[in-house]
């Protein structure tokens, strides 16, 4: 993949990337290793997202034109007894980065979100200009992401209503890309699937909530594409085409490894079907995580940024590939 279409960036300022060592930040130092613009990847040792001061700093230091975040609380149930620092990671910090980007000619803000903003008032896929919340459904991560939208909305709009003739024709966008079920490098769904589907004869798997599992490297792709080209700032859905219960996406996981060599004793009809009630955890999730991705697919497709937009069972199918291929040659 080419990223050469950041022909808009001062290639003198460094882009700069939140959460170098989550999910989507490895897959980012993947991606980004190539580009010639310099690179700025931090983790929480280099900026603690916690102390606004710290953001400020290294805004100050690097004077980036780009900021990508994908840095976040996420640890959902344990969210629900640290408010406040959830919501100091998931709301303030991007506030922090959104103020100082929404100022820079042609800055650009590209900020990861969730369908947790979402509380199941329909069972249809949201669109992005679909009602969020209501807000007291929403577990504290959910709450935390979606006030962190709105920080990065009204930020831009700050900047953009301050009228500054300067910024005619160069206005900063933001990105925020709410996505769902992510999977990479580090702890998810999937490999504990497989890691289970080894030690266990049985397993019992949520099959009454449905969205679409999502891979980090495709999140990184199209945050970098998007971040290189003209599309309008907004919410943008990313997530790939399709959509699977956990219990579906089980299933398929473990059959995949098993047809791909990994040694699995646990036959498919093992793994069992169950209510998210009888598998109670302390933050709500929704039962319905469907994202409608078609605005996405149109800006990708119009940018000319895509042959062919993902399913996400192909990308399952090569990531647990992938995997089964390592632990067969360690
Ligand atoms: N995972 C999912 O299923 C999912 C679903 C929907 C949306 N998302 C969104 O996608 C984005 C990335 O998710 P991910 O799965 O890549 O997350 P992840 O693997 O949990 O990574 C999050 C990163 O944020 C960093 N971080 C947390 N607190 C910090 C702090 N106080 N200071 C600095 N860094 C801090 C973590 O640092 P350490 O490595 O030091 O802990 C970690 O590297 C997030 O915006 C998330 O809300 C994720």
């Amino acid at each position: 993949m080419s990223y050469s279409s950041f022909e808009l960036l001062d290639h003198s300022k460094p882009i700069l990337v939140f959460g170098r060592d989550g999910q989507i930040g490895q897959a980012l130092q993947a991606c980004l290793k190539d580009l010639k613009t310099p690179t700025v990847f931090l983790g929480r040792n280099e900026c603690d997202l916690a102390n606004e001061d710290a953001i400020r700093q290294v805004l100050n230091r690097y004077q980036p034109q780009v900021i990508i975040n994908a840095a976040a609380y996420t640890a959902v149930d344990k969210a629900e007894n640290e408010r406040e620092l959830a919501f100091a990671i998931n709301a303030k910090a991007p506030q922090v980065m959104a103020h100082y980007i929404a100022n820079v000619s042609h800055g650009i803000l590209v900020h990861y979100s969730t369908d947790y903003v979402f509380a199941d008032t329909q069972t249809t896929a949201y669109l992005e200009t679909d009602e969020v919340g209501p807000i007291d459904q929403l577990c504290i991560y959910g709450q935390s992401k979606l006030a962190g939208e709105q920080a990065i909305e009204e930020a831009f709009n700050l900047a953009h209503d301050s009228g500054h003739e300067i910024y005619h024709n160069k206005f900063s966008r933001y990105f925020i890309l709410r996505t769902s079920w992510v999977y990479g490098d580090g702890g998810n769904f999937i490999r504990t699937m497989l890691r289970l589907a080894g030690e266990r004869d049985q397993l019992k798997v949520v099959a009454d909530q449905v969205g679409a599992p999502t891979s980090a490297g495709w999140l990184a792709e199209v945050g970098i594409q998007i971040a290189g080209s003209r599309m309008e700032s907004g919410i943008y859905h990313a997530i790939p085409d399709g959509e699977i219960s956990w219990h579906g996406l089980a299933v398929f996981a473990i059959e995949t490894a098993a047809t791909a060599g990994e040694g699995i004793e646990l036959k498919s009809e093992n793994i069992l079907p169950i209510p998210a009630t009888d598998y109670p955890l302390p933050a709500k999730r929704p039962y319905n995580s469907r994202l409608n991705n078609s605005k996405l697919k149109k800006a990708l497709s119009e940018m000319a940024l895509t042959e062919q937009y993902p399913h996400w069972m192909g990308q399952v199918e090569e990531y647990v590939k992938n995997i089964v291929k390592q632990s067969l040659s360690s």
